[in-house]
């Protein structure tokens, strides 16, 4: 199956979510999810912004048809993030959000942002919500699959014999970096402003996401590229030390190898196939997995997982919030759909349920159903709405059949 991935039994969390634990272990990917397969799941559901409602609506109705066939219960629980939540709250990530998250089973969210709080300050900002989530959630994986679908090859601007048969796993470090770093700010300094971040990482925070990026690796190709700047940044050269020696210690027979930013960014439209998992900090993490998702075709394609070492994990949809086509049916739901089926791969233990997500997809894209973002000019395929799209996905989880997911 083409959207299963290979580290299908790669989980991190603990049963509960113990608010102020924060484990130092490695937890052993293959035997625990967030929590364990059950009847009745609690899910917060964050609409945000944009088109967000419209493609939480469409996945809501995927979800319904899928816990009917299959008989469980997902309560859908909705929080406010991101702009929506600065509106009503003067605040884009309120407290009442995180407890509600961090009492669920899993999260799932769909994008946030828009023209609207462009100009707040950084404080009242929606992705200043997205960052605290991240961070107060413990979040500090973030995997972000590009995986070429035979049916869309043509929707991708480069050539197809370049991407035919991609399947690259950024493994992207999320609460790091000079995201978080500190000193930051504006300063006046000999009567001009001086603006300056902090490209700053601890050995544990690059050991704890080598070992994810080492584990994900070896249930996939076993090649793993580590990427940094290590010929110019002192923080580069201790995170590509950091990685050998967790690499060599703990995973020996992953094929390591290493590639400066700039490189990487090249190699990656130049010869994609030449990736299996790519392990790299948060704002390397955050250009390349953009660029990655071109091969694709569309970021609207590309469903993401965020996880931390307990609790529920966030899975959203790697692209934004789309305001210039907010409220008009044009939005593609597939990337949410795909990222509710790595909730329920990875926090939820419904591998086979995630499986049906997964080829019901495939098969209204096999049926030629296109949103507009995925349709090419004389491709024979029918232009649908969000709506629709969301109708056709649960249509074929009615009606494909429920089969054991080949975990590998
Ligand atoms: C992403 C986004 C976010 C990031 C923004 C919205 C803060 O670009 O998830 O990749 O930079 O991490
Ligand atoms: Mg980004």
């Amino acid at each position: 199956m083409k959207f299963t991935l290979a580290l299908a039994s790669t989980i991190y969390s603990a049963s509960a979510f113990t608010p102020g634990l924060h484990v130092n272990v490695h937890r052993p990917l293959s035997s625990l999810n967030a929590v364990s397969r059950k009847d009745s799941y609690d899910v917060t559901l964050l609409p945000g912004d944009g088109i967000g409602p419209e493609i939480t609506e469409a996945t809501k109705a995927v979800l319904k048809t899928l816990c009917d066939k299959s008989g469980f219960e997902m309560n859908l629980k909705e929080a406010l993030i991101g702009g929506c939540a600065i509106d009503a709250t003067n605040d884009p990530f309120p407290q009442e959000s995180l407890d509600q998250c961090l009492a669920s089973d899993s999260v799932l969210l769909a994008c946030i942002g828009g023209y609207k709080w462009d100009g707040n300050p950084r404080e009242l900002r929606p992705e200043s919500g997205l960052l605290k989530m991240r961070k107060e959630m413990g979040l500090f994986a973030n995997l972000r699959p590009a995986k070429v679908l035979p049916q869309l090859i043509d929707a991708s601007t480069l050539k197809r014999e370049v991407v035919e048969g991609v399947d690259v796993m950024v493994v992207r470090e999320l609460t790091g970096d000079v995201y978080f770093g500190t000193p930051k700010g504006i300063d006046e300094v000999d009567g001009q402003r001086v603006g300056y971040n902090n490209m700053i990482y601890s050995e544990s925070e690059i050991e704890r996401i080598a070992r994810v990026a080492g584990d994900v690796a070896s249930k996939r190709d076993g090649k793993l590229c580590s990427v940094d700047k290590a010929n110019v940044l002192d923080v580069s050269q201790l995170w590509r030390d950091v990685v050998i020696e967790v690499i060599e210690k703990d995973f020996p027979d992953v094929e390591l190898s290493h590639m400066y930013v700039d490189n990487a960014a090249m190699q990656l439209i130049r010869w994609p196939k030449q990736f299996d998992t790519i392990v790299c900090g948060n704002i390397f993490g955050d250009i390349l997995s953009d660029e990655a998702s071109m091969l694709v075709g569309s970021l609207g394609m590309l469903p993401s997982a965020s996880i931390g070492e307990s609790g529920p994990g966030v899975f959203e949809p790697c692209h934004g919030s789309a305001p210039d086509i907010a409220g008009e049916n044009k939005a593609n739901p597939l990337a949410m759909i795909l990222s509710a089926a790595m909730m329920l791969r990875y926090d939820l233990d419904r591998a086979d349920e995630a499986q049906l997500l997964e080829d019901a997809v495939e098969a209204v894209l096999d049926q030629g159903l296109r949103t507009a973002d995925i349709k090419q000019d004389g491709d024979g395929c029918e232009l649908v709405g969000c709506v629709e799209m969301g109708k056709a996905v649960a249509a074929q989880v009615e009606s494909l059949e429920l089969k054991s997911a080949v975990t590998v």
